[in-house]
């Protein structure tokens, strides 16, 4: 058994979906099923009793202690989080709150539990956090890719918020000895992203007939990675990964925005052509750009590669023609994210799993 917290996000359910595809280990998930959390996500769960679904905040830490005491999990991955670097600029607290918050919360119940355990268990537990490239801060042009080893310098309130999640989990290592892993990733992109997230947003607002909003000049880079890739990095992780260390993981895929916003154009422009037969980029507005942006992330993610021999399996260019393919062929998901009606999922499927 594991536990997860934030499986009902992007990037945790696709975890959890990958998880069960794979494997017969039950996962016991904890999720407060804030804006980002959609049960929809894991709609083909339902009925699974390998999947246990707790609606709950991990600040909680009653209810954290009971579903550890219940549940007895080998590990617990940690993904939830505020995400969102726009809703970070316009109010921070929340993500204070969750990010750093809960994490020293979470971290105190489980360092709890993983003192009981049986010396044999204890020593086989793991601790996985899972945050982001955001904590490294900015790059020059020609600045080598953020390796394990850069200093923290983070730049937007969220990027602190996980760079002081980070420093929690590092400090529980270091004092407490708890078996912590953390990896720090770039940007993910895939199935059930929320559409205030680049690509996402991109692709929905396309479909909309809606302006396509890019920040500044647009020439701001990130590094890009499917989301199933950064899934099987934290399987590996989990799997070989050493006590304390931190992995960061990337795709080896950086690319300015503009460079992205004009491929979901033209992917769209021969899926799905625009009635009046011109391209998508007809959309595309710059826009005010956001403060204090970074203007570049990229990973260095040979460490992972050497030592765990994790490679990600997508191409940029395999990875955002299934992102695409995937929007297009889940209109409903969609409809129901931009209706706000998959808030309601939890009531019609699951009405009695808040904790
Ligand atoms: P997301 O915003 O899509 O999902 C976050 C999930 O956490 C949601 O289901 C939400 O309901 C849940 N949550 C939020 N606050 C909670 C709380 N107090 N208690 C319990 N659950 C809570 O985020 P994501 O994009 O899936 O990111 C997951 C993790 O990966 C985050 O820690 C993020 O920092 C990290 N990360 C994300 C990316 C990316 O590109 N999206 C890249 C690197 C790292
Ligand atoms: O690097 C990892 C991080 O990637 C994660 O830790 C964050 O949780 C995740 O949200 C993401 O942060 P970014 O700020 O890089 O992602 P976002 O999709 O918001 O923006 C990607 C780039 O696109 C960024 O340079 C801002 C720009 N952008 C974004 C939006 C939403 C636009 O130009 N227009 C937009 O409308």
């Amino acid at each position: 058994m594991i536990l997860v917290t934030g499986g009902a996000g992007f990037i945790g359910s696709n975890f959890v979906l990958d998880w069960l595809a794979q494997s017969d280990e039950p996962v016991v998930n904890l999720d407060k099923l804030t804006y980002a959390g959609n049960l929809e996500n894991l709609a083909s769960l339902q009925g699974d009793a390998r999947h246990v679904f707790v609606q709950a905040d991990l600040a909680d830490r009653a209810v954290v202690d009971r579903l550890l005491a219940q549940h007895k999990p080998r590990a617990v991955l940690h993904f939830a989080a505020e995400s969102h670097v726009d809703r970070s600029i316009h109010g921070p607290e929340d993500f204070m709150q969750t990010n750093i918050v809960g994490t020293f919360r979470l971290l105190e119940a489980v360092r709890a539990y993983w003192s009981g355990l049986p010396n044999a268990e204890r020593s086989a537990f793991r601790f996985l956090h899972v945050s982001t490239d955001e904590v490294y801060g900015t790059l020059s042009k020609d600045a080598p890719p953020f390796a394990e080893t850069n200093p923290y310098e983070p730049n937007s309130p969220y990027a602190a918020s996980k760079a002081a999640s980070d420093h929690l989990v590092r400090a529980w290592h270091h004092t407490y000895g708890l078996p912590t892993l953390t990896t720090n990733c770039s940007n993910n992109y895939g199935p059930y992203q929320f559409p205030e997230k680049l690509i996402p947003l991109m692709i929905v607002n396309a479909l909309a007939d809606k302006p396509l909003p890019v920040y500044g000049d647009g020439l701001q880079v990130r590094d890009w990675l499917y989301v199933q890739d950064h899934c099987s990095a934290i399987r590996r992780v989990l799997e070989a990964g050493r006590v304390g260390e931190t992995y960061n993981v990337g795709g080896w895929n950086e690319k300015p925005n503009i460079e992205i916003v004009h491929r979901v154009c033209e992917l769209l422009d021969g899926l799905r052509p625009r009635a009046d037969g011109r391209s998508y980029k007809a959309q595309i507005v710059h826009v005010q750009d956001r403060p204090g942006h970074d203007r570049r992330y990229a990973i260095d993610a040979r460490k992972i590669e050497w030592e765990l021999g994790w490679k990600p399996a997508e191409t940029f260019e395999t990875g955002i023609r299934k992102t695409v393919q995937w929007y297009l062929d889940h209109p409903d998901w969609v409809q129901h994210v931009q209706s706000g009606s998959y808030r309601e999922w939890v009531q019609r499927h699951y009405g009695a799993v808040a904790a």
